[in-house]
């Protein structure tokens, strides 16, 4: 476990300045999944909250992180040349090599920046958010450029009802900037990784210990494997405890927090996480119900959706968090630092 407390050392803070997102058009409803296995559309809602997700029918994960941050930098009015460094956070890569980051690299011209993916499942972006947090406050960096994309429609089995209703495909980008002044930006962070629950939410295919084979595909191993009541069980406890942690840590009472950005996996796991923090269901950042679960999508997206709805204002104290196959969570609190 890694805790970093509010560093007197720092030359600057983090702060997110620009956001960006792009979702594919096809849409999958509930009724889509009516009709490809045994499921229904009451089923999902009451047990996940999802009504719909998108699905990307061409190309990889680079083409959605790309459009994602040529939204964000064309909501800047900013040049991908300006960009320091590009950190993507994905489960699903074009391919293993190069990283979908050098993909972006290119697609958008970013000639000044150099980038990597990072692998850390649901927590993806809260992990990428903080490492590239490091480079601003360190002074080394002005721009970075943090993506969460994934395309977990590559990675479903579209016969196994257990899983293939949650996820969705999608992108995210936001940009990091440094500031002077300490009230705003990221403040805190506490992240976890707890490898021994690796086999509860895996994809033991196509890597090295399992290299792609007819074998690993006709055991279905290039596809998510899950035990959906296990992770939920574990999920509910990380969120709450983690969030809490970071509530505590730094003396937040629910009154002092604007909104609650839970990573969206499941409307329970997410209403546990905000009734233990004692935060209302208004001040839960939600978009589950038309995207399922995005993976290192989820958190960024929301946080983009309810900006350019004007509904977050400078000064607004957010709880980021999520919890993910490694497994993987944590919680990231940030002061909103641009109007
Ligand atoms: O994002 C990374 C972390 N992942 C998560 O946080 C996901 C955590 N898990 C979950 O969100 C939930 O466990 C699921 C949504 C995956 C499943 O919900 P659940 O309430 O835990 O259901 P369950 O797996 O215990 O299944 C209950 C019943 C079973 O039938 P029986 O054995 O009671 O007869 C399942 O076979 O529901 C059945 N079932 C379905 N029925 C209709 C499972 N999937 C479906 C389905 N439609 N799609």
């Amino acid at each position: 476990m890694q805790t970093f407390q509010n560093n007197k050392n720092r030359k600057f803070n983090a702060v997110i300045t620009g956001v960006g997102m792009y979702f594919p058009e096809k849409v999958m409803d509930n009724k889509f999944f009516e009709s490809i296995v045994d499921t229904s559309d009451e089923w999902i809602m009451t047990r996940t909250g999802i009504k719909e997700r998108r699905l990307l029918e061409e190309g990889g994960t680079s083409v959605m992180a790309t459009k994602a941050v040529e939204d964000l930098l064309k909501s800047k009015n900013m040049s991908a040349e300006e960009i320091d460094l590009i950190i993507c956070a994905t489960v699903t890569p074009d391919m293993f090599f190069p990283a979908t980051a050098c993909l972006v690299q290119d697609n958008i011209g970013a000639k000044n920046a150099w980038g990597f993916d990072l692998s850390a499942a649901c927590s993806g972006f809260l992990f990428a958010l903080k490492t590239g947090a490091q480079f601003i406050e360190s002074g080394a960096y002005k721009k970075v450029v943090v993506i969460g994309a994934d395309k977990m429609s590559a990675i479903t089995d579209y016969t196994d009802r257990n899983n293939c209703i949650l996820f969705g495909d999608g992108a995210s980008a936001v940009l990091l900037e440094p500031t002077e002044d300490f009230n705003y930006g990221i403040q805190d962070a506490i992240l976890h990784v707890d490898g021994s629950g690796r086999s509860h939410l895996c994809m033991t295919g196509g890597g090295s210990w399992n290299p792609p084979s007819h074998e690993t595909v006709d055991k279905k191993m290039h596809y998510i494997y899950q035990e959906g009541k296990a992770v939920f069980k574990v999920a509910v406890v990380g969120m709450a405890d983690v969030t809490t942690q970071i509530m505590e840590k730094n003396s937040l009472c629910s009154e002092d927090i604007a909104y609650l950005v839970p990573h969206q996996a499941n409307l329970r796991i997410i209403s546990a996480t905000a009734e233990r923090m004692g935060i209302t269901k208004d001040k839960v950042m939600i978009n589950i119900d038309r995207y399922g679960n995005t993976t290192s999508c989820t958190i960024p997206s929301c946080l983009t959706e309810y900006y350019r709805a004007g509904k977050i204002k400078k000064g607004d104290k957010l709880i980021l968090a999520a919890f993910g196959a490694g497994f993987t969570w944590g919680s990231i609190y940030l002061v909103w630092g641009v109007d």
